[in-house]
C-alpha cells in the first residue's frame, strides 16, 4: 500500500541566493570563485537568473503541487557596506515572499546560506568576534522589513559545513586548514545563531526560528568507532545540543560517511558501490537514520530542509526520493515529530566549488538560454505533495 502523509505535512523545494540569483559580486564566494588558487571549477555568473525569473519559478512550483519554498536572502545585497541597508533589496525579497503566499507556498527564509559580505570578511569574517553581532543586526533589520510574511525562519544554513569546509578542509572561503580556527569559527557561528534567533523573535512576525544542519549517516567499521564518534561529535553533536530549545531544526542529509581503521579520512565509495555525481555513496537511507538521531539528541520538531541527489538519470532521482521518504514515513510511525520534506533543489544550480556539473534539480536549466525544463521527477514529487501519497512514478 502506498505510504500516506498527514494533512498539513510540508512539501517543498529549496534554493539558495548565491546558487540561483546571479550577480553575486559583493560576497566572499564571488572572490573565491575568481581566485585561481581556489578549487572552484567555474564562476557562478548569472546563475539561474532567479533574481528576475522568480515569478515564473514560483508559479511553476505551485502548479506542480508543492506547498512550500525555501530560499535565502543575500546579506551582501541587503547590506552592501557595513550599516548601509538597501531598502530596494529588502523590497525585492518582500515581493518574493508575497509571491510565495499568492501561490500557496509557505516560505522558509534562510538568512545566511554560505556567503558573507566582502566588508565583513575583510575584517575577519567568522573568525572575528564582531561578526555574530553584525549578523544579528542585519537579521533584525531584515526581519523588521519581512518578518510578517515569513512562515519559517532559518538563521544559518549548515554552520557546521561553513566551519569545516572554510577553516578545516580549505575548500570553501577563506580556504584555511587550521583546527584552532575551526573551533573559533564554530564558536562564533553558534553565538551568531543565538543572537540572530533573539533578533528575529524580537522583530516583526511570529515565525518559528531554527537553523539548518548538515547531517550524515555515520558508519564505522570495527576498530574505527571511537574516531567516528569524535568526528561526529565536532560535526553534529555540538550542534544538535546547541539547538535544544529552538522552535524547530532543519535537518539536511545526502549520504552516509564511512570510517575504516587505519585511515584518518572517511572512505570514498568503492568500485562496486553506487555513487552520485557528487561522488557520494547512493544512500537514501541516511534520511531515516539522521532524522532519528536528530530527534534523539536535539528533541525539537524537525523539518527536512534539504535532501536530494545529483544525477543525470531522473528515474534514479525518483528512486532515491522514494526510498528517503519511505524512511520518513517509518519515523512518523514511531511518533517522531517530523513535519516536512523539502527537496534540494528546485533548479539545476551553482554547486559551489563544483560549478554547474552536479545536477540536483527537479527542473533543468539551459545554461545558454535560462529556459527551464520540468523533469518527470518534478511532476511526480509535486503529485506526492498534492495528494500526500507516495505513489509510483507517473508514466
Ligand atoms: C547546501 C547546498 C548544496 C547542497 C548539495 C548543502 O550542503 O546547503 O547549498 O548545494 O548541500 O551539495
Amino acid at each position: 500500500m502506498a505510504a500516506t502523509f498527514p494533512d498539513g505535512f510540508v512539501w517543498g523545494t529549496a534554493t539558495a541566493a548565491h546558487q540561483v540569483e546571479g550577480g553575486n559580486w559583493n560576497n566572499d564566494w564571488w572572490v573565491w570563485e575568481h581566485d585561481p588558487a581556489s578549487p572552484c571549477v567555474e564562476v557562478s555568473g548569472d546563475a539561474c537568473d532567479h533574481l528576475w525569473r522568480y515569478p515564473d519559478d514560483l508559479a511553476l512550483l505551485a502548479d506542480l503541487g508543492f506547498n512550500a519554498y525555501r530560499f535565502s536572502l543575500k546579506w551582501s545585497r541587503i547590506e552592501p557596506e557595513e550599516g548601509e541597508l538597501s531598502t530596494a533589496a529588502l523590497d525585492h525579497y518582500r515581493r518574493m515572499l508575497a509571491a510565495c503566499h499568492e501561490h500557496g507556498l509557505q516560505p522558509f527564509l534562510t538568512y545566511h546560506h554560505f556567503t558573507t559580505p566582502r566588508w565583513a570578511v575583510a575584517e575577519g569574517g567568522w573568525l572575528d568576534p564582531r561578526t555574530p553581532e553584525r549578523f544579528a543586526r542585519y537579521c533584525a533589520r531584515a526581519s523588521d522589513h519581512l518578518g510578517d510574511l515569513v512562515s519559517f525562519a532559518c538563521t544559518i544554513n549548515e554552520p557546521n559545513v561553513v566551519a569545516l569546509m572554510g577553516f578545516m578542509l580549505g575548500e570553501f572561503p577563506p580556504g584555511h586548514r587550521d583546527g584552532g580556527e575551526f573551533e573559533r569559527a564554530t564558536e562564533h557561528l553558534q553565538r551568531a545563531h543565538v543572537l540572530a534567533t533573539e533578533a528575529i523573535h524580537g522583530s516583526r512576525g511570529d515565525a518559528p526560528v531554527g537553523l539548518t544542519l548538515a547531517m550524515s549517516d555515520f558508519r564505522a567499521a570495527a576498530g574505527s568507532e571511537e574516531f567516528m564518534r569524535q568526528v561526529r561529535r565536532s560535526m553534529e553533536d555540538v550542534w544538535l545540543e546547541a539547538v535544544r530549545g529552538d522552535d524547530f531544526m532543519g535537518a539536511q542529509m545526502y549520504t552516509r560517511i564511512r570510517f575504516a581503521p587505519g585511515s584518518p579520512l572517511p572512505q570514498p565509495p568503492g568500485p562496486g558501490d553506487r555513487s552520485t555525481l557528487m561522488g557520494y555513496d547512493f544512500w537514501p537511507q541516511s534520511l531515516e537514520a539522521t532524522v532519528r538521531r536528530a530527534h534523539e539528541v536535539a528533541g525539537v520538531p524537525i523539518y527536512v530542509t534539504e535532501n536530494g541527489i545529483a544525477t543525470t538519470d531522473d528515474a534514479e532521482r525518483i528512486e532515491y526520493v522514494t526510498a528517503a521518504v519511505e524512511g520518513l514515513r517509518r519515523c512518523l510511525d514511531d511518533h517522531i515529530d517530523v513535519r516536512g520534506y523539502v527537496y534540494w533543489s528546485m533548479l539545476d544550480n551553482f554547486e559551489w566549488a563544483l560549478g554547474y556539473r552536479p545536477t540536483f534539480g527537479l527542473v533543468a536549466v539551459d545554461r545558454a538560454t535560462q529556459v527551464r525544463e520540468v523533469r518527470p521527477s518534478a511532476r511526480w514529487l509535486g503529485e506526492v505533495a498534492r495528494t500526500g501519497r507516495l505513489h509510483a512514478p507517473l508514466t
